[in-house]
C-alpha cells in the first residue's frame, strides 16, 4: 500500500506530492486498505475473542468508524474518549471505560452511557455504586488487577509493575471483589489487565492471562460469574524492520492457555482484548517538508514536523523509519539527523539517517506514525496542529483540516481591562 512510483511514494493509488500541494505539510496519511487488512488480521487471529480498539492510539473518527464498523469494541480511557466512541458508532455495550483517575462527572456519563467500567480503586468503585443507584442503572464492572509483571518495554510504557500507578495489586484485589459484590447496583462480572505497550515477546501476555484465570478461581468461590477476561492491548509493531508478532502469533499462544484453562472455572468467561497500536500503527506515514539543511556538528536536515506533531522518539527514544518521499529510488549517500522546528535541542525526530542526498524542500516520511501520533501532537511553540488524510484506492479525502492561527488563539479570553 506504500510504494515507489517513478520515485515518489504513493499510498495505494494517491501520490504524496498530490496530497501536500493541497493540505501541505506536516500532514498524516492513512492507507484504507491497510488498516482494514490490520482489522481482518485480528478477526481472524482472534474470532472467538472479543476485540476492543483502544481509542487512545488514534482517535479520528474516520477510523474509529471502520473500525466500529467491523464490529469491534472499544476501549476509552477519558470522557472524550468515551464521546468521540460514541460518536463514532461504537455500541455502548461493547465499550469499557478504562483510567485510574476518572472524574465524578466521567463516571456519571459512562454509567448513563451504559458502558461497562474497569475499575482502578476502591474510591472509584463506591463512586460508581453510588452514582449507580442515583441513576437506577446496573453497572458491570471489572477490577484492574496489577500483575506484577514486566513486558520487556520502555519503562514509561510499562504498565503492569508493581510499582505502577494503574489497577489494584492482585494479591489485594479478592478483598476488593468481595465489597463490590455486596455493594449495590455494582455487577463485578469481569477481570481485566493491561501490561503494557509496544510488546514484542508474547510470554508476559501468557504470565498475565494466568493471573487473570488465579484471580477468576478466587472470585468465582463466593458466586461471581466471571463473564469476561480482558487481556488488555500491547501487540508491538515492526517499528524497525526487525519483525514483530502478528495477531495470529499472538492468539496461537494465548488460546490454547484459555482453552485450557477456562476449563478450571464453572462461569464461561469470553476473552477480551484491547489493541490499539497493532490495529492503526503501520496504516499511516508522516509527511513533512525540509525547511533547511545544514552542515554543522553533523548534517542537520531541518523539517516543518517536531515533537508538537509526532512526540515518540522525544519522548521515548523511539525509533521510526524515514526516507525522502520524492527520491524513493535513490541511493543513500549521506548521514543525517532529522530536527524539528520546536525551540528545544530534544526536537530531534531520527538520529544519523543514511539517506539519498537531502534538499531544501524534499518531503521527508516517517513511517508507521498512525499510533499515538496525532493524538499526542500539541500546538507548542504557537505551531498549529496538522491536516489528517484517508487514502482509499485512488481517492483521497481531508479527515481533519490543518489548524490555522486563530486556533492557537483558541478559547483564550481577555479580561476586559486587557481589550483595549
Ligand atoms: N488498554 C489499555 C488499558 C491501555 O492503557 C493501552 C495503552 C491499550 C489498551 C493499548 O495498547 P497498545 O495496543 O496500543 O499498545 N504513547 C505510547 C503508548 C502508550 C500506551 C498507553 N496505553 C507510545 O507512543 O508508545
Amino acid at each position: 500500500m506504500f510504494k515507489s512510483v517513478d520515485g515518489v511514494l504513493h499510498i495505494e493509488g494517491i501520490s504524496v506530492e498530490e496530497i501536500v500541494e493541497k493540505t501541505k505539510t506536516p500532514v498524516y496519511i492513512t492507507s484504507k486498505a491497510k488498516l482494514v487488512e490490520n482489522i481482518n488480521a485480528y478477526k481472524k487471529a482472534f474470532s472467538k475473542a472479543k476485540i476492543h480498539y483502544a481509542v487512545k492510539a488514534n482517535n479520528n473518527l474516520a477510523l474509529m468508524k471502520i473500525i466500529s464498523k467491523n464490529g469491534f469494541g472499544a476501549d476509552v480511557f477519558s470522557g472524550g474518549e468515551l464521546y468521540l466512541a460514541l460518536l463514532a458508532g461504537f455500541n455502548p455495550e461493547h465499550i469499557l471505560f478504562n483510567g485510574n483517575s476518572k472524574s465524578d462527572e466521567e463516571i456519571e456519563r459512562g454509567i448513563t452511557s451504559d458502558v461497562k467500567f474497569s475499575v482502578d480503586s476502591l474510591d472509584e468503585l463506591y463512586t460508581i455504586s453510588k452514582i449507580a443507584e442515583r441513576e437506577k442503572k446496573e453497572v458491570k464492572i471489572a477490577f484492574r488487577i496489577n500483575p506484577d509483571i514486566s513486558p520487556k518495554t520502555h519503562p514509561k510504557i510499562a504498565t503492569g509493575l508493581k510499582t505502577s500507578k494503574f489497577g489494584i495489586p492482585w494479591e489485594d484485589v479478592i478483598d476488593a471483589y468481595k465489597k463490590a459484590v455486596d455493594l449495590p447496583n455494582i455487577n463485578p462480572c469481569g477481570i481485566h489487565c493491561h501490561i503494557g505497550s509496544q510488546i514484542l515477546d508474547i510470554k508476559p501476555f501468557v504470565e498475565a492471562l494466568n493471573r487473570l484465570f488465579d484471580v477468576a478461581r478466587e472470585i468465582e468461590k463466593f458466586g461471581v460469574n466471571v463473564e469476561f477476561l480482558d487481556l488488555g492491548g500491547g501487540l508491538g509493531i515492526d517499528y524497525e524492520g526487525k519483525g514483530a508478532p502478528t495477531p495470529q502469533n499472538f492468539s496461537d499462544e494465548i488460546m490454547p492457555v484459555f482453552k485450557e484453562r477456562v476449563k478450571e472455572l464453572d462461569s464461561n468467561p469470553e476473552l477480551w482484548i484491547e489493541p490499539g497500536r497493532s490495529i492503526v500503527g503501520n496504516t499511516t506515514v508522516l509527511i513533512t517538508r525540509v525547511n533547511a539543511v545544514k552542515k554543522a556538528y553533523k548534517n542537520f536536515v531541518a523539517v516543518d514536523a517536531g515533537f508538537n506533531t509526532l512526540i515518540r522518539p522525544a519522548m521515548y527514544g523511539s525509533y521510526h523509519k524515514m526516507a525522502v518521499a520524492n527520491k524513493m529510488d535513490e541511493d543513500s549517500k549521506e548521514t543525517y539527523t532529522i530536527v524539528g522546528p520546536i525551540c528545544e535541542s530534544g526536537d530531534v525526530l531520527g538520529e544519523d539517517r543514511e539517506l539519498p542526498e537531502v534538499k531544501k524542500g524534499d518531503l521527508i516520511v516517517i513511517f508507521d506514525a498512525g499510533a499515538y501520533g496525532f493524538v499526542m501532537s500539541s500546538q507548542y511553540n504557537g505551531r498549529p496542529r496538522c491536516a489528517e488524510v484517508l487514502v482509499d484506492k485512488d481517492r483521497w479525502y481531508v479527515i481533519r483540516e490543518r489548524e490555522s492561527y486563530p486556533d492557537i488563539v483558541g478559547k483564550q479570553v481577555l479580561p476586559e481591562s486587557l481589550m483595549v
